[in-house]
């Protein structure tokens, strides 16, 4: 099959990184269809005709946001999953690569959670619906890959930074909304606010680095079922406001507000496959992708709270509450 590689939600933080490594793909965002309706998802994939599809569009919040609205969450992204996949499987496209969540997980406090827990338990009550409506992307994918043998698969990256991303101060993820406070911090005198206790470890990786492995999932046979994409083993709150700080060259003081909500204290996953299906593969390391994204934010969204802050953030606000 010849035909382009389509990219749903190619106007998000990771469809942009998968934008600066293959441009010559096809990118959508919401303006070019509403992919919660199946004849909408129907008429693109047949207008556009792509040989492979890397499904990013979803709808995606946090803790509170999640907590406010897991109806919506659950709805809208079991309406865009299944279109999606739907009218791929109909033009029987033979490469579709989605992304699940950690969300979609059960957390445990006594190890890191595998690829094999996926229906182990309950997820997080909190995300519930939008963790539901992964689980069922997984199940969609591979109930398609056996009952017509295509060659989809999914991945499931911890929480992504970099390079647009939203910086804004309450609404976009940890990483960007410290890198604006800290900004701000510096700017302004204010202090430098840290929601929660700075106790909660969580894992971050880079945009770019789960965009090279979902090109190259694209490219190569991959077991249907999902891989964790985690570049390492997790960093406290604590500890990355200081390394935030210290890439700013902030010196002043870091104020933890325990008044606001940091989520489950530890989520820590880890791949039990990602070295077998992408071996060689060198994650960037946080302090250098922390670099590369506040050399972006300076460049880019320093000057305007809401400049890189998507649509969706507006109607679902914190989503710095540590996902
Ligand atoms: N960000 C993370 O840390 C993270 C971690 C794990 C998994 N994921 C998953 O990875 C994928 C990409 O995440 P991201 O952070 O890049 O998301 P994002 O920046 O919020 O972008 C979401 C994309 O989906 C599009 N979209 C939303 N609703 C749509 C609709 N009804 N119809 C068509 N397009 C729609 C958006 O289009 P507009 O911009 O035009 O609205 C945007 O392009 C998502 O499936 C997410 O669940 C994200």
């Amino acid at each position: 099959m010849t035909g382009p590689l389509l990219v749903t939600g190619g106007s998000g933080l990771l469809g942009s990184a998968v934008r600066e490594l293959h441009p010559q793909g096809v990118f959508l965002g919401s303006e070019d269809g509403d992919l919660r309706r199946l004849d909408v998802a129907k008429a693109l994939l047949e207008k556009i005709g792509p040989s492979k599809v890397l499904h990013l569009a979803g709808l995606v919040g946090g803790v509170k946001a999640n907590a406010a609205q897991n109806s919506r969450f659950l709805e809208d992204n079991m309406l865009i999953n299944t279109s999606v996949l739907s009218a791929a499987r109909a033009l029987r496209i033979p490469r579709l690569v989605s992304i699940l969540s950690t969300c979609a997980f059960p957390m445990f406090s006594d190890r890191a959670t595998t690829e094999d827990d996926l229906q182990a338990a309950l997820p997080y009550d909190g995300s519930a619906g939008y963790g539901y409506a992964k689980r069922m992307l997984d199940l969609h994918t591979r109930l398609a890959v056996k009952d017509e043998g295509l060659a989809w698969t999914t991945l499931t990256p911890v929480t992504m930074y970099g390079p647009h991303d939203s910086f804004h101060s309450e609404h976009a993820h940890v990483i960007g909304s410290l890198i604006r406070r800290c900004w701000s911090a510096k700017t302004t005198g204010t202090p430098y606010v840290v929601w929660g206790s700075g106790r909660a470890v969580r894992q971050f990786v880079l945009a770019r680095d789960v965009a090279r492995v979902a090109l190259d999932a694209l490219d190569r046979h991959c077991e249907p079922t999902t891989t964790i994409i985690a570049a390492d083993s997790g960093i406290t709150i604590h500890s990355l406001a200081e390394a935030i700080a210290d890439v700013m060259a902030y010196s002043g003081p870091i104020v933890f507000d325990r008044t606001q909500p940091e989520g489950v204290l530890i989520k820590r996953v880890q791949s039990a496959c990602f070295a077998s299906r992408f071996p060689g593969f060198q994650f960037t390391d946080l302090k250098n992708g922390l670099a590369e994204t506040v050399r972006w934010f300076l460049k880019h969204a320093s000057s305007a709270e809401t400049a890189s802050a998507t649509p969706l953030c507006g109607a679902f606000a914190d989503r710095n509450d540590h996902v």
